[in-house]
């Protein structure tokens, strides 16, 4: 595609799409179901027998999760099996609970957010738009910090921190970012984990850990750098087999330190007598190994690496600069940059042709991308062939907002 096309070619092409009437949709960051076909063994591998680390998975008890469960979330979040509690489907329910314990109860050192004045966070954007509205509804105001590629912008935060004494967190994905596909380098893990602050929460939402197409950066180890900062009280990890088995009945999972672990279980076991074990029991039955868990990771790669692929492609016929994009190794979107000022123009004349993304401004909190420039893509879970037509009509719309721009 050339921006010196006629404009009433350009036109002529996007009338094509709209009388065709075709819908897509690349909103949400949801498995394709032949993804989810790779789990259906779920389903069956219980055979009766319900015993797991002999325990009797049927009966309540176990609020932090099967010792088995809990390695194989150790593996996806690189940490000790005894600092993780597993209980749930939803990483977002998880964290909403222990945000809700840290307003409510504290953290056992400090006092519980309620009593503050107010409590502020820094969000990494663009982000995700899940953590966004969580964190307005708990009114908790949110600053944004943009992302490097490698992470947070480090000179920002320290500037945030010693100007404005609300700040209690940081919240962020530190691989595969959603959605730019960042790796958090040493160096920025080192920084957060340097912070000295009281009552203060760094939270990895570690929702991609082991979601690499083929190679890809390792993430540091996380764990280990926080111990050695003497800052592990201040580290919250989550993440879910959402991505890995079934979203929405897979296990979810957060790693604290031993002080964290204590405080949250005093909060949380007023609320449930414990936790799913037969669903974790169907899990740690089928990923009982690393090397189980890393073969299914490599083949659902095979399944979502070449939308991937595809959505590269297609934007590489986009003249150059008009847009920026990310070339993430792993994970579940794209994050495209337009000029600025064009992201509305673009979404509208996706979503006017049937073309459905993201609500606009949604990876940034309050839905406010000031630059007007930044579109989610999120391309698993369509078929390649729908996915090919529905690139085409977004790179369309991209040239046709530029050249109504230039008209
Ligand atoms: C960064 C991130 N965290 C959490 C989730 C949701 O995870 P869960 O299903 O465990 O709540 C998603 C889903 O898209 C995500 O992208």
């Amino acid at each position: 595609m050339k921006l010196d096309d006629d404009i009433s070619i350009l036109k002529e092409k996007y009338q094509t799409f709209k009388n065709s009437k075709k819908q897509f949709d690349l909103t949400r960051g949801r498995p394709s179901s032949e993804q989810l076909d790779l789990s259906n063994n779920l389903e069956t591998i219980m055979k009766g027998d319900f015993f797991q680390d002999k325990i009797d998975t049927r009966n309540y008890g176990l609020l932090e999760g099967l010792p088995s469960a809990r390695k194989l979330a150790s593996w996806v979040l690189n940490s000790d099996p005894a600092n993780i509690f597993v209980n749930g489907t939803s990483s977002l329910t998880l964290l909403g609970h222990y945000l809700q314990s840290l307003i409510f109860h504290g953290d056992g050192n400090n006092v519980p957010w309620k009593d503050i004045r107010k409590v502020s966070f820094l969000c990494l954007v663009p982000g995700y738009d899940r953590h966004f509205s969580m964190l307005e509804k708990l009114d908790i105001k949110m600053i944004p910090v943009p992302l490097m590629g490698d992470g947070p912008d480090l000179d920002l935060i320290e500037n945030l921190l010693e100007t404005d004494e609300t700040i209690r967190g940081i919240i962020c994905v530190p691989k595969h970012s959603n959605p730019t596909g960042d790796i958090f380098s040493v160096e920025k893990i080192k920084a957060l984990a340097n912070i000295k602050k009281d009552n203060f929460k760094v939270i990895f939402d570690n929702a991609y850990a082991v979601h690499d197409f083929d190679k890809s950066k390792k993430l540091p180890d996380i764990e280990k750098i926080f111990i050695e900062h003497d800052s592990h009280d201040s580290l919250v990890m989550l993440g879910s087999t959402s991505k890995i088995s079934l979203a929405g009945s897979g296990l979810a999972f957060m790693s604290l330190s031993p002080n964290g672990m204590k405080n949250f279980i005093d909060y949380f076991s007023k609320f449930s007598l414990g936790s799913d074990k037969v669903n974790q029991a169907r899990h740690a039955r089928i990923f009982n190994s690393k090397k189980a868990l890393t073969e299914h990771m490599s083949n659902l790669a095979k399944i979502i690496k070449p939308k991937f692929d595809l959505v590269q492609e297609k934007l590489n016929t986009l003249p150059k600069g008009i847009a920026n994009w990310t070339k993430p190794t792993g994970g579940y979107f794209v994050s495209f940059d337009s000029l600025t000022g064009r992201a509305s123009k673009i979404h509208s004349l996706c979503q006017d042709a049937g073309l459905k993304l993201t609500p606009l401004g949604a990876t940034f909190p309050y839905g406010k991308d000031l630059e007007n420039k930044n579109i989610r893509i999120a391309p698993t879970q369509v078929e390649l062939g729908e996915l090919s037509k529905a690139m085409d009509l977004f790179c369309l719309c991209v040239l046709l907002a530029e050249g109504l721009n230039r008209e």
